[in-house]
This record gives C-alpha cells, sequence and structure tokens, in this order.
C-alpha cells in the first residue's frame, strides 16, 4: 500500500476515533437535528430576537446555518467541542458568506449566555440537568429556551410542539424566568 493511502487512513482513524472520544466525553454525539426538527424550531422564533440566538452544541451546523441564513441581521452563535463536527461547520459557514455567525470550538458551559435572546439545544437527560442548573445559577434575565426532544428538569415548558415523525419527536419551548 502507498505511504499516501496509509496517511489518510491513519487521519481518518484519528478523525473517528476523536469523534467518539469527545462523544463519551460529552455523553451525545454530533447527530444532526432532522429537517423537520429544524423548521420546527425555526418557526419557534416568532418576534424579532434582541440578542444573539445560540446553538449550545452546534455539531455539524445544520440547525447554526440555518439560523444564520434565515435571520441574516442577527447575531447567531454557536458552541461545539467536537473539532471536526466544528471544523466541518466552520468550513460551511465560510463557504456560505455567513458573516452573522460566530462558531466556537468551546464548552458552553463555560460560555456566558446572558445576553443571547434565543437558547437553542439537542443533548441529552444529563445536558439538560447541568444546563438547567447554569440557568438557575447564572440567568438573571428572561430567555427563550427551545429543546429537541429532551426536556428541562423541573420546568415547566410553555409549549410542546410534536414532530410529525414515526417517534412524534417533541421540542419544548420554555419562557425562561428566573426564580
Ligand atoms: C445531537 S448534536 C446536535 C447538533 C446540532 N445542534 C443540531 O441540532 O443539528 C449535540 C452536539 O452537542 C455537542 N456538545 C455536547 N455537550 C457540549 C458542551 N458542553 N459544549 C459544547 N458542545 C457540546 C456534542 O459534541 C454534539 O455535537
Amino acid at each position: 500500500m502507498a505511504f499516501l493511502e496509509l496517511i489518510l487512513i491513519a487521519l481518518l482513524l484519528l478523525t473517528a476515533l476523536s469523534i467518539v472520544w469527545t462523544t463519551l466525553q460529552t455523553g451525545i454525539s454530533p447527530m444532526m437535528s432532522s429537517g423537520k426538527a429544524c423548521q420546527a424550531m425555526l418557526a419557534s422564533i416568532d418576534r424579532t430576537a434582541k440578542g444573539p440566538l445560540i446553538d449550545l452544541g452546534s455539531g455539524w451546523g445544520t440547525l447554526v446555518i440555518a439560523l444564520a441564513r434565515n435571520h441574516p441581521h442577527q447575531q447567531v452563535i454557536g458552541y461545539e467541542l467536537s473539532w471536526f463536527p466544528w471544523l466541518v461547520s466552520i468550513i460551511r459557514k465560510y463557504s456560505l458568506g455567513l458573516d452573522n455567525l460566530t462558531l466556537y470550538r468551546k464548552d458552553f458551559n463555560n460560555a456566558e449566555l446572558s445576553n443571547a435572546s434565543i437558547l437553542f439545544c439537542y443533548l441529552f437527560p444529563g445536558g439538560m440537568a447541568a444546563l438547567h442548573q447554569k440557568l438557575q445559577r447564572e440567568l438573571l434575565n428572561e430567555i427563550i429556551i427551545v429543546s429537541n426532544t429532551f426536556a428541562l428538569p423541573l420546568y415547566q415548558p410553555t409549549k410542546v410542539i410534536r414532530l410529525k415523525d414515526i417517534y412524534r419527536t417533541p421540542i419544548y419551548v420554555y419562557y425562561w424566568r428566573p426564580r
């Protein structure tokens, strides 16, 4: 086998391993929101948002890019820990010329979220519990949270949208008010 082929296989293996490693670290793979989920999450923006729209765990950029394209005058931010999906989303951002989109390779648990107008997420039960604690600790203002599939623990959603897919996937919408 040619030397170049070996290098290519090693790079592919390292990339796959890094995705598995970050999945074990964060508790969720970089699975994309479905087209129907993205549409429903986009439709939940029913007013002009003042602060940035933030995707907590932006993966390959599926939702965050749809947000930035649909709201060109709105600041859109994505946080993602897994470097390969993040790199792909960065390439997509620049190839689409989305100047209103900022993509950080960073843990959103260490990010300042208080100026956001809407938080979007597609996490897992443990991730939602950690997010709930962060919001309780740090948020002093009202904010909208839109979550694909997983609910915030001990917080009543304002609205639950059921997707017309085989799982009847829920999209939870919260109008978060600090208590
Ligand atoms: C199921 S994917 C959702 C991707 C995208 N939001 C979408 O809807 O298509 C969840 C992503 O969250 C990322 N993630 C999980 N915890 C994170 C954290 N604390 N900081 C940054 N990214 C995180 C994972 O790496 C994964 O790519």
